[in-house]
């Protein structure tokens, strides 16, 4: 039993890519629901449909069949022009690998997404300028993303997901393409907004990141293969370690 209340359903979702030659069926049958205010966290083999689930539920693909639902509505059902709106308005999204446009300033990348929202854009330079000072990153507005690091560019690039206030923040590996530090300063990051309030909604392999989440959903062969459930992140020490332990005995048994 929970109290927590659903904020995206998948019903019997299923996703399948068609080449010349072959139909590949990336997510099949799944069912799962993401709730509201949680640090969720999506782990599974390479190839396992994770990429695929975050751009089903987010409204960035299209799906085969089944449903997805936010807040009891089906966005899988909406005209191009309402899942435009949608994704503009309730969803911030981290790519994997990191993707900033590489001709445009790190202001011009955060403030992107606000602009295509059709905000003023005095507020969302401005909202631009307090997400980058969040993030540390306040000296660099005018930097292009080569001339910063890699762990800045993941800052702005979840800047950029927070633009528009969304609702939901989806991470694919945030900390894929990072060093040990940087990867921590994104987590840390991303627990602050959890604490918030911020719904999360993250993919990744890694044991550090996923010890993260209240909500541990394994996928296997586009299936949820298992769920595992913990408070919020920051414990003593040594419950973080069991959690540690916990993830990798539950993932060691999956594979
Ligand atoms: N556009 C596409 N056309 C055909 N097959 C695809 C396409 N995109 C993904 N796939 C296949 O669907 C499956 C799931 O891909 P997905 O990118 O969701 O995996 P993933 O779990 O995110 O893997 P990784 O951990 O490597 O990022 C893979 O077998 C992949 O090869
Ligand atoms: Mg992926």
């Amino acid at each position: 039993m929970t109290d927590k209340r659903t904020i995206l359903r998948a019903a019997n979702l299923c996703k399948t890519y068609s080449t010349s030659s072959e139909q590949y069926h990336a997510i099949r049958n799944l069912d799962i629901d993401i709730y509201e205010g949680d640090f969720t966290v999506i782990m599974g083999n390479s190839g396992s449909g994770k990429s695929t689930l975050l751009y089903l539920l987010s409204g960035l693909d299209s799906v085969t069949a089944g449903e997805v639902l936010y807040r009891d509505r089906r966005i899988d059902a909406y005209g191009e022009k309402d899942m435009a709106t949608f994704r503009a308005r309730k969803i911030g999204f981290v790519y994997q690998g990191i993707n900033l446009v590489p001709d445009l300033t790190f202001l011009e990348n955060i403030a992107l997404p606000g602009y295509i929202a059709g905000s003023k854009k005095s507020d969302v330079k401005s909202r631009a300028g307090e997400l980058m000072e969040r993030m540390g990153i306040e000296s660099l507005r005018n930097r292009l993303p080569a001339q910063a690091s890699g762990g800045q560019q993941q800052r702005a690039a979840i800047a950029r997901a927070l633009i528009n206030s969304p609702e939901i923040v989806f991470a694919d590996e945030p900390t894929g393409s990072l060093n040990y530090d940087q990867g921590v300063a994104i987590l840390d990051i991303l627990t602050e907004m959890n604490r918030r309030g911020q719904s999360i909604v993250m993919v990744t392999h890694d044991m550090k990141a996923a010890c993260r989440a209240d909500r541990l959903i394994y996928i296997r062969d586009g299936k949820v293969h298992g769920v595992l459930e913990f408070g919020k992140y920051g414990l003593a020490r040594e419950d973080l370690q069991s959690r540690e332990a916990a993830i990798f005995a539950y993932v060691a048994g999956k594979e």
